[in-house]
């Protein structure tokens, strides 16, 4: 990033929202929203990073996030640049059988994000500025068994990014969706590592070149958009077939 920027991470304890508090801390001032008070200060100590300001906060109470985010944006006196990196991935077969559950996973990544997007997002529009990064999943792009509670939460979430976009077009305030692949993280702690796991070192480097690309809809790492589009077009005969793709 060229210039200097006040920028908000919220869920700033996830594993690549701290290599990119890494990269960005180096010439911008930070405001760090995480759940794990105690947590965040461990990791920031370890990277020897003092943000502007940080407070803890559970988004889904939406109502404190809504404040604490109208208390970055005054202390800060308007973020420049927004992300949202928290989510969780949620047991799969229990979500299937406890709504509960599958509502916890659709509101931490959808619901909530959809809240924290109203409260950045019309502060953005007034100001006529600004960018806002929201991480979501290659899950998003096609429901499959493995995990299409969560694949659904992330691409309701891509489909509201891609409405707020078009309507903000053209006014100054820009909105990018930033379709991960599976990276090796604590969310993927349990899951078997193979060639299509990035590194969350190598996603944030990509992450903050996109930043300043306009390239609205990111997969990352690249290789992922020829994939997905592959697998969204896929007749569904041929995906039945193919059971790396719809099995458990
Ligand atoms: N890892 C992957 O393979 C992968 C692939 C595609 C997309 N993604 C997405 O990428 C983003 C970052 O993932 P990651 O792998 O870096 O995750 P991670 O290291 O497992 O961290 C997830 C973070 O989410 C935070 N969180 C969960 N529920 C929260 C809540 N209710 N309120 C506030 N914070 C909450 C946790 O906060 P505390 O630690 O403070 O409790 C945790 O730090 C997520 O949106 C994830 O869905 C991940």
């Amino acid at each position: 990033m060229i210039e200097s920027q006040d920028i908000l991470i919220i869920g700033a304890n996830s594993r690549v929202a701290l290599e990119l508090v890494r990269r960005l801390a180096r010439n911008n001032r930070l405001y760090l929203l995480a759940r794990n008070a105690g947590k965040l200060k461990q990791n920031l100590s370890a990277l020897n990073i003092a943000p502007s300001w940080s407070a803890s906060v559970d988004c889904l109470d939406t109502e404190q996030t809504r404040v604490l985010i109208e208390k970055a944006w005054r202390e800060s006196g308007g973020i420049d640049l927004a992300i949202i990196a928290y989510g969780i991935l949620g047991e799969q077969i229990a979500t299937e059988h406890n709504y509960l559950l599958a509502e916890e996973v659709i509101n931490t990544n959808f619901t909530c994000v959809v809240s924290q997007l109203i409260s950045l997002s019309n502060l953005m529009e007034a100001r006529g500025s600004g960018k806002i990064a929201v991480i979501t999943s290659v899950a998003g792009d096609r429901g499959r068994p493995r995990n299409y509670t969560y694949g659904a939460a992330k691409g309701a979430l891509g489909l509201y990014l891609q409405g707020l976009r078009s309507k903000l077009w053209g006014g100054g305030v820009e909105i990018y969706d930033l379709r991960m692949g599976p990276v090796d993280t604590p969310m993927t702690a349990t899951h078997t590592k193979d060639f299509s796991f990035a590194k969350p070192e190598q996603v944030a480097t990509t992450m903050v070149k996109i930043l300043d690309s306009k390239k609205y809809t990111a997969y990352i790492p690249g290789f992922w958009r020829p994939v997905m589009w592959a697998v969204r077009n896929m007749p569904e005969a041929v995906f039945q077939r193919l059971k790396f793709l719809s099995g458990r």
